[in-house]
């Protein structure tokens, strides 16, 4: 059976992802398509509704994404935010123009709840705040339209026509500083697209195990298991579906934190599944020798790493399938190839597909980052691998800065290990988003004991983020960065000295290399 759905169309607006996971999140099932989609072809996916983003052109700009009337002709819902708010004015006759006052930040908006998508939101005050961000705003509603919401210097902040079930709002109910936001879209897909919200990780379990039966048949399947989120929910989905048919291949570079390859051996070795773990330390180590150059030094891995792969699938024998553990991000983002390189990701996940296999399996492409932690918990994966926070396909060879020896590797893991015990003891593991430690290359004078030391000094990284894409540094307490400095420098041999990185993303980026 079909699940409901709710399609996103692309203006170019950056909230796009946010929309889509925000209609998940009421239980409906969303997907992100062009603006450029023929309406034919939208009328085919049979949506219960379909919401215009917000982007960053006018709707008078001739070059700027427009649709055609058709899509209102269908009789499916439409809500319009923002840039796609003002498209529904432009299209149907209304009058788009530049603000007077540009509109940007929190908004106190008065609603008319006799609105169906405001009148059904539980507790919604007549005036409440809204998270506004536009230079153009509709100075007049299309014919047989009538105002929902306005503000001060906004007078069309929401409108509709009900009867051919148009909405469209100049805020953006999706970020959380919208007052009520979401429960907005909750209204609108569930009163007005009537969907019941049909969407849940345990349904979606069921129905992806039985598509992968289909698909494997009697084969076989090859995945490469990082013990990151991604692959490791895709093992445990790949396992229950074919058991032990397939294989598992975790290819140990020697970079991982302190203990990390035993738990994530531990986590998978009993699940019935056929496991490999290839240490591959020494071999990662040697080709690394004397490089100190980042971009260097993570090409060096991503290409030693499917050399190491493609040697062990050749041991396993004919294997048809390749499991990559993609998600619906990746999949919305590709295709935008002109962005600058700022680092070569490597991602252990993202195997080029020039290893000889029948066919590619990505049972996650569908889902987000939030869907693929709570299918791991429909499956049975224990929380420290599903909330694991991410961690770099390179390992820690990219928070060692300059060369890497084993020594430096086995000082960086013992500092890391305390950093993530003491922010653990503070019950700050889930507020903040990444932290970590780095090995500088930097040496300087200290005193223990009545000695002059000339130790390396060590860097502490903490950032809260929703996507990863741009970041704050965490504000931890200065108790517990205290305890963390305190343990280090006494429990570490060769650190005397420890810092907290203070900086955003951008300028910096939230690993040092
Ligand atoms: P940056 O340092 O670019 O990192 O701000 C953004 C996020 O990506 C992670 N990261 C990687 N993940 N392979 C990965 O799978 C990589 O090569 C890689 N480099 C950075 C980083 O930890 C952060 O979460």
């Amino acid at each position: 059976m079909q699940n409901e759905l709710v399609i996103v169309l692309d203006f170019g607006g950056q909230y796009n992802q946010l929309i889509a996971r925000r209609v998940r999140e009421c239980g409906v099932y969303c997907e992100v398509k062009s603006y450029k989609t023929p309406v034919d072809e939208l009328k085919k996916l049979d949506p219960k509704g379909i919401i215009f983003t917000g982007g960053p052109n006018s709707v008078y700009d001739e070059k700027s994404p427009h649709i055609g009337k058709e899509v209102f002709e269908l009789g499916i819902p439409v809500l319009g935010i923002c840039y796609g708010a003002q498209l529904v004015a432009y299209t149907l006759g209304g009058k788009v123009q530049s603000c007077s006052v540009s509109e940007y930040g929190k908004t106190e908006t008065h609603y008319d709840k006799s609105s169906v998508i405001f009148g059904n939101v539980k507790d919604l005050p007549d005036t409440a705040i809204s998270w506004m961000s536009h230079t153009d705003y509709v100075a007049e509603v299309p014919e047989g339209f009538r105002v929902t919401a306005h503000t001060k210097d906004c007078p069309a902040a929401a409108f509709e026509n009900a009867d051919r079930k148009i909405y469209a709002v100049q805020f953006h109910p999706e970020v959380n500083h919208t007052q009520h936001g979401i429960a907005m879209l909750d209204s609108f897909v569930k009163n007005v697209c009537q969907c019941r919200g049909d969407w849940n990780m345990k349904d979606y379990a069921k129905t992806a195990i039985e598509q992968i039966r289909a698909k494997v048949g009697g084969g076989r399947a090859l995945l490469a298991l990082s013990g990151g989120v991604d692959s490791s929910v895709a093992c445990a989905l790949m396992s229950a579906a074919i058991g032990d048919r397939l294989t598992c291949v975790f290819v140990d570079h020697g970079f991982m934190r302190k203990n990390e390859g035993d738990e994530v051996e531990n986590a998978f070795k009993d699940r019935n599944l056929n496991f490999v773990r290839v240490d591959a330390s020494e071999r990662f180590l040697s080709k690394l020798e004397g490089v100190s150059d980042p971009e260097t030094k993570r090409k060096t891995i991503g290409e030693e790493f499917i050399r190491v792969f493609e040697e062990e699938s050749k041991k396993i024998g004919k294997v048809d399938f390749l499991v990559q553990g993609t998600i619906y991000p990746d999949v919305i983002e590709s295709g935008t190839g002109d962005a600058a390189v700022i680092k070569s990701h490597h991602n252990v996940g993202g195997l080029p597909d020039y290893v000889d296999f029948k066919e590619i399996i990505e049972p996650l492409r569908l889902l987000f980052k939030d869907e693929v932690r709570k299918l791991g918990t429909e499956l049975g994966l224990p929380d420290y691998l599903v909330w694991r926070q991410p961690f770099p396909g390179p390992g820690l060879a990219i928070r060692i800065i300059g060369e890497i020896t084993r020594e430096k590797l086995d000082i960086l893991r013992d500092a890391d290990l305390i950093f993530r015990e003491e922010i653990a003891n503070a019950g700050l593991d889930r507020d903040i988003n990444q932290y970590f430690a780095v090995l500088t290359n930097m040496r300087s004078v200290g005193v223990m004991g009545d000695f002059r030391t000339y130790d390396y000094t060590l860097a502490l990284r903490g950032v809260t983020t929703s996507d990863f894409m741009t970041a704050e540094f965490a504000r931890i307490p200065y108790d517990v960065l205290e305890k963390v400095s305190v343990r280090v420098v006494n429990e570490v041999a060769h650190i005397n000295r420890v810092c907290y990185d203070i900086t955003g993303k951008p300028p910096s980026t939230i690993e040092w290399e």
